[in-house]
């Protein structure tokens, strides 16, 4: 399987910005045999994916609301997204957890309406540092996974889980090689478990081009959903080339 390298941009970029950011990546070509998937903001989701059209590069959504339509304002649907030449969405990031009190049964309905609107749902999944270190870490991850996959059904296709432990998002700690590979190792066999099909794991918090070569090595690590090292040309395309 060919690595997966999603950029989850964040409220960060422009039009401007995000054309400019997506040229200088097509410029430079990092590689032929990865992934990459571009979460750029809403308003500039056309521009991007106008751009990359014909491309190898995918474009997905950073969120989309639980209910499909409705008296929600400010909120955007996975149907309504389909309009667009979108195919992710990124669900259930911690940063939605935690700054939006999403919960564990709108996470749910959300993986059920990207799944209804074709959009291949990126699970994102992680403990806090607390929970860690009261040895709660596979308790959490089996929780968040079986409840965002309740009623899913078995054969589900297109499903990717993003391992992402809240305290490695944006702080520049790296979850080390030991806990990357227990958490990737128990997402697979949970997964493997409940549904049918394999589903890639990838590792999310302070990615970058100086760990991701290492990370990459180790088992049921399938690529990585990266942050702030996704906004500048350089050390994307740097993470891209070192991993394939
Ligand atoms: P980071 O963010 O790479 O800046 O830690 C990762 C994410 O939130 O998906």
């Amino acid at each position: 399987m060919n690595p997966i390298i999603a950029a989850n941009w964040k409220m960060n970029m422009n039009i401007n910005e995000g054309l400019s950011l997506v040229n200088n990546i097509l410029d430079s070509s990092p590689s032929k045999k990865s992934q990459v998937i571009f979460f750029p903001p809403f308003i500039t989701l056309n521009a991007i994916s106008d751009r990359l059209k014909n491309t190898r590069y995918e474009v997905g959504v950073q969120n989309i609301h639980h209910e499909q339509s409705g008296a929600f304002t400010g909120e955007i649907s996975a149907q309504m997204i389909k309009s667009l030449d979108v195919q992710y969405a990124i669900i259930g990031h911690s940063e939605r957890r935690q700054f939006f009190h999403e919960t564990d049964y709108q996470i749910n309905k959300k993986i059920h309406n990207a799944l209804s609107a074709n959009l291949f749902p990126i699970l994102c999944i992680g403990e806090t540092l607390e929970e860690r270190e009261s040895g709660e870490t596979s308790k959490v991850l089996k929780k968040q996974l079986s409840s965002a996959l309740k009623d899913v059904d078995s054969d589900v296709k297109g499903l990717i889980v993003a391992y992402e432990p809240v305290w490695a998002i944006g702080t520049g700690i790296t979850a080390n090689s030991n806990q990357v590979n227990e958490a990737h190792g128990f997402i697979n066999e949970t997964t493997s478990q409940l549904l049918e099909n394999p589903v890639p794991i990838l590792y999310g918090g302070s990615a970058n081009a100086d760990n991701a070569a290492e990370l990459f090595q180790i088992k049921n690590v399938d690529g990585f959903l990266i942050g702030g090292a996704s906004l500048k040309s350089e050390s994307f395309c740097q993470i891209i080339k070192n991993i394939t």
